[in-house]
Formats: C-alpha cells, structure tokens, sequence
C-alpha cells in the first residue's frame, strides 16, 4: 500500500485574535483565541511517503516551493515530527492548491498548514486524534491549529514549555448556531507590508498597551463563550468589534507602529457602526493583519451587508461562508493530487468558474 494521504481544510476567522507568542519555535501564544472555522475556501494537500523519492519536495499552487527557504523550512518543521512519531526515514512528495482565487486575499496559511498536518501523518501512518493535530498544525503556524477542527474553537494557550497542553479543541459545533455568515469583503490584493510573524513579535517587544490587551483576555474569552452559548448575536457582534478594535490599537501602538487597516477598511467600519444604529445589531466586522474586512452576520442580513458594501467604491469582490466541520479526508483515489502508483504530480488546477479543483 502506498503511504499516500488527501486532506482539504478550509481558513478560521478568529473574534478573539492571537496576537503574540511567548516560544517562537514552538508557537506558543501569549494568551488564547477563538474563531469560527469556514466551510467554504478549501486547500487541498496530498502527502506521499516514498524510498523512490531522493528529496522532499514541495508544489504549492502549480509552483515547486524551495524548501531550504528559512521560512519555509520553519514551516515544515512539522514533517520532520511525524516522519520520527511514525518511526519512517522516507522523503515526502506534498502537492498543494488553494481552491479559491490567491488573489482574494486570503492567508491560505491556516488551511495550509492544517490540511498538511493531517495528511502528512495519515500518509505516515500515523492516527492521530484532533489535540495532536492541533499541536503539529501549531508548529507550521499559529492559527493552523484552529482549522484542524470545526465549528467555534477555542485555542488554549497551555502553560507547559513544551507546548503540549496548547492545541485548540471545538467548544461548538456548526450545528449549534447554522444562522452565522462570514462575509469576507476584499479591499486590497497583494502581499502585505508586515507579516504577521514580523508584526506580532515587534508587538510583544515594544507595545506598552500590549499588556492591558493581556490582561483583558481571559474574560473576554469567557464573555465570548456565554455570547455564542446563547447566540446573543447583539453582545457577540460588539464583543468580536471590540476585540478587533482593540488589536489594531497595539498594532499602532507597537513601535515603529503597524497599520494594516486602509481607509477603505475604515469606511467599512463606519458602515457597520450606522447599519446597527437602527433596532437591531445585523453585522460585527473584524480585521487581521489586512485591510480586507471580515464581517459577521446572520443569514437574513445577509442582502442587507451586501448592499451596503456594494455602496462602497473599491470593493473587490465579496465571499460568503458558513461555519465549517474541519478537516476532510478523501478517500477516493482520483482525488490524490499525486499518482499513488508512479507517484508522478497529476495535473491540477483550480477552475474559478465553476470554484473547484480538477485533477487529471
Ligand atoms: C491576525 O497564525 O499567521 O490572523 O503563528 O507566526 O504563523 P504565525 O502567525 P499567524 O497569525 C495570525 C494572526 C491573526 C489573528 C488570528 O488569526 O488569530
């Protein structure tokens, strides 16, 4: 049997963010998070183990990625960890692609590196349970650990130095609140001025307003879990505002400072806040280490937000997402983005019209 694996894992948008770590090697975080796990923009990863194979090698969307790239070889540091749990010297083949447009601006890091920790260790053999997928996805990238589980997730920081009591776990599933909408606004393409690894970590050194944004955490978190418990969409929209607002602030705070936020984003941002001043709260945005909003709604709301949004010149395009079950195994073999018998990469490409990914 070749020791071949395909997952598809889709992003998380987090209402509480990570923002800090306190191991950089480990990716340990500061305090926890939690987000929502989409069920739409999916990466597919195939990982084949193999004594045919001389190197490992990486495809990431068509492109053969250099994996003596310090950042990239930081990155997959979690394959050296499956390669000795399971006990195999073989060099790995992964093939990559993002089901979605790259130019959407979206960090398909998440995904990513979540899809590969689960098809990396099924691939090696390995049957691993969602705590220590969690914790392999982790190493790739902070917020990886978040997608390999759906639903609202919560990650928990840990305090043990060598980081196995940090993973992220499903606190609710998709079923509990099916009303919940994601719809991502693109303001911007291109690849940012600061990443997020860079921008976090100038953070922790130098923002004095960091430490209050610490300090306030852990009950926000808790606020957080009560508002999704009770689907009180009012409390969970100002709560998630808030908390966005709140890391933008010690991203300016942090020195020299760090803007992601452009005045498109603003815009949007003052469109929400006169949206609510009717009867009811219908939208919570939130941003990342980006300009592109991400705004939380309802389902009825949903015609609503995007007309507002469609009155805002410099809209790009707009994504909408429900809240997804994780990650996912398949099983049929012609769905391998790799030929498990020459262990040849197959050809593949993502079809933007009909938003699916074609093998062969
Ligand atoms: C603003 O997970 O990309 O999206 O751990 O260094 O890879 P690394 O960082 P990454 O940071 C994500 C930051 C964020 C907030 C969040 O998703 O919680």
């Amino acid at each position: 049997m070749p020791l071949i694996a395909t997952v598809e894992a889709t992003p998380n948008i987090a209402v509480v963010k990570y923002w800090g770590k306190r191991d950089d090697k480990l990716i340990l975080p500061q305090e926890g998070s939690q987000s929502f796990t989409l069920d739409s923009l999916k990466t597919r990863t195939t990982v084949m183990f193999s004594s045919e194979f001389k190197e490992d090698e990486f495809w990431l969307n068509g492109k053969k990625v250099d994996l003596n790239d310090k950042e990239v070889a930081e990155r997959m540091q979690q394959l050296d960890v499956i390669r000795k749990k399971a006990g195999i010297a073989l060099k790995a083949r992964i093939v990559s692609i993002n089901g979605f447009p790259t130019a959407a601006g979206f960090a398909s890091s998440a995904s990513g590196l979540a899809a590969l920790a689960c098809a990396a260790s099924k691939a090696a053999g390995l049957n691993l349970d969602s705590k220590e997928l969690s914790i392999l996805a982790r190493l790739g990238s902070g917020s990886a650990c978040r997608s390999v589980v759906g639903g609202f997730v919560e990650w928990h920081k840990g305090v043990k130095a060598d980081g196995s009591d940090s993973f992220a776990e499903t606190l609710f599933p998709p079923e509990h609140w099916p009303e919940l909408r994601l719809l991502s606004a693109i303001l911007a393409e291109g690849k940012k001025k600061v990443s997020s690894r860079a921008g976090m970590k100038q953070t922790v050194a130098t923002s004095v307003l960091y430490q209050a944004r610490l300090a306030s955490l852990p009950k926000l978190m808790q606020e957080m879990r009560e508002a999704v418990k009770n689907k009180d969409f009012a409390k969970f929209a100002e709560l998630t505002m808030r908390e966005s607002n709140d890391l933008h602030s010690v991203m300016l705070d942090t020195w020299p400072p760090i803007t992601y936020l452009n005045d498109l984003s603003k815009q949007v941002i003052y469109a929400v806040h006169e949206l609510n001043a009717g009867n009811e709260v219908k939208a919570a945005y939130t941003f990342d280490a980006g300009p592109n909003a991400h705004i939380y709604t309802l389902e009825k709301y949903v015609p609503e937000i995007k007309k507002m949004l469609e009155g805002i010149e410099g809209v790009q395009k707009m994504i909408v997402s429900k809240v997804g079950h994780g990650p996912k195994y398949l099983t049929d073999e012609s769905e391998h983005l790799i030929d498990p018998a020459t262990g040849e990469v197959r050809k593949h490409y993502y079809d933007e019209n009909a938003n699916k990914i074609v093998v062969g």
